[in-house]
């Protein structure tokens, strides 16, 4: 049988106010919570990261996430609220990452989210989690569309248009692994700690572009793949070792984020020369390192286009790109019954 929203919210004034909303985000290894005001103003934020007891193991393991989801969800409401003045009859809506990511820890914030929504009667939107990354762009900031996005984290590598807000077109995405995954994967096997991303890029500020590492995906689709990279990258250090050979981490480092930098710019400039668009967003993990925003802003100039990142703390993980992300859908009423589901697939395009 299926269970309905507790109240009839459709028909109310959404318009007449400022909308506040509570988001959760945990689909992966951070509890988050937060409120944000009309999808762009940041009133409160609390990020319980698991990366320390992750470390261990080099790599988020997936039962202990859901674990230390479930310990934390309290804790980080009570200090959510704590940290506002508002109390939760100022909250006009739950809002929550269900897709995608780990089943298990995105169930822990799901039935967290509908449970406030039925106690504190307010409607519950869902958010996929990639477009939290692109919306994490909205805060602070206005977007202006058609937007083209370049989306990269642990799991994704793609490019994405928003002709408007809330509607996604998928122009291409990875064929094999994500370019987060590839920089976590390297780190790994020069010996740095999980995640890999930020030590790779700091030791590649160091280093010099001195190894020869394939080509990117020189094709005219707007498909990326990371996986001859990742594999030249690992080549590369068990034939050095076995031979003895001393390796450069901070060298080899600048050369692997040359070359996976390169592979993203240039199927953005592709994609770039095809259509034209209002502004050039990037979003996801990944998006918080220097380089790459770098580059992205000199392509942006090559076109004409303004190129925006989010602030560093809205790059990663976070539940205020949520709260940003579920603004349109609260505008437009879309709100979920208490059935819902997650799911640990994409659902931006279906
Ligand atoms: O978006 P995110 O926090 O989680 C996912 O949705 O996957 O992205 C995490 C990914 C990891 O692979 C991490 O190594 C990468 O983003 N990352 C970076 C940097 N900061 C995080 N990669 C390169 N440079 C960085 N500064
Ligand atoms: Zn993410």
């Amino acid at each position: 049988m299926a269970m309905m929203t507790p109240l009839s919210w459709k028909g109310s004034n959404v318009m007449a106010k400022d909308v506040y909303i509570l988001a959760i985000e945990t689909s992966c290894d951070e509890t988050s919570m937060a409120i944000v005001k009309n999808g762009q103003e940041v009133i409160s934020l609390v990020i319980n990261s698991q990366i320390k007891t992750h470390e261990k193991f080099g790599g988020v393991v997936p039962e202990i996430a859901s674990r230390m989801h479930t310990e934390a969800i309290t804790v980080v409401l009570d200090e959510l609220m704590q940290r506002t003045l508002l109390d939760k009859e100022q909250i006009d809506a739950i809002a929550v990452t269900y897709a995608p990511g780990l089943l298990g820890s995105l169930l822990v914030g799901l039935e967290a989210a509908k449970t406030i929504s039925f106690v504190w009667q307010k409607p519950l939107i869902l958010v996929d989690h990639m477009a939290g990354h692109i919306y994490a762009n909205q805060i602070n900031h206005t977007l202006s569309f058609p937007l083209l996005a370049l989306v990269v984290s642990g799991g994704h590598t793609s490019l994405i248009v928003m002709p408007k807000d809330n509607e996604f077109e998928l122009l291409g995405a990875t064929l094999d692994d994500a370019v987060g995954e590839c920089y976590d994967k390297v780190a790994r096997i020069l010996g740095m700690k999980y995640p890999g991303g930020p030590n790779v890029e700091k030791a590649a500020l160091l280093g010099n572009n001195n190894y020869l590492l394939p080509k990117a995906m020189n094709d005219n689709s707007l498909n990326f793949s990371y996986s001859g990279l990742k594999s030249a990258m690992i080549n590369l250090v068990h034939n050095e070792t076995d031979r003895g050979n001393e390796i450069n981490n901070n060298d080899l480092c600048a050369s692997f984020q040359e070359a996976a930098v390169e592979q993203l710019i240039n199927k953005t400039r592709l994609a770039l020369k095809q259509n034209e668009y209002r502004e050039l967003l990037i979003a996801g993990g990944v998006s918080a390192n220097k380089y790459l925003q770098a580059e992205l802003v000199k392509l942006g100039s090559e076109f004409n286009i303004p190129v925006h990142f989010p602030e560093f703390i809205y790059c990663t993980d976070n539940a205020a790109m949520i709260g940003a992300a579920a603004y349109s859908k609260y505008l437009n009423q879309d709100f979920a019954d208490l059935d819902a589901n997650a799911s640990p697939q994409d659902t931006l395009f279906n």
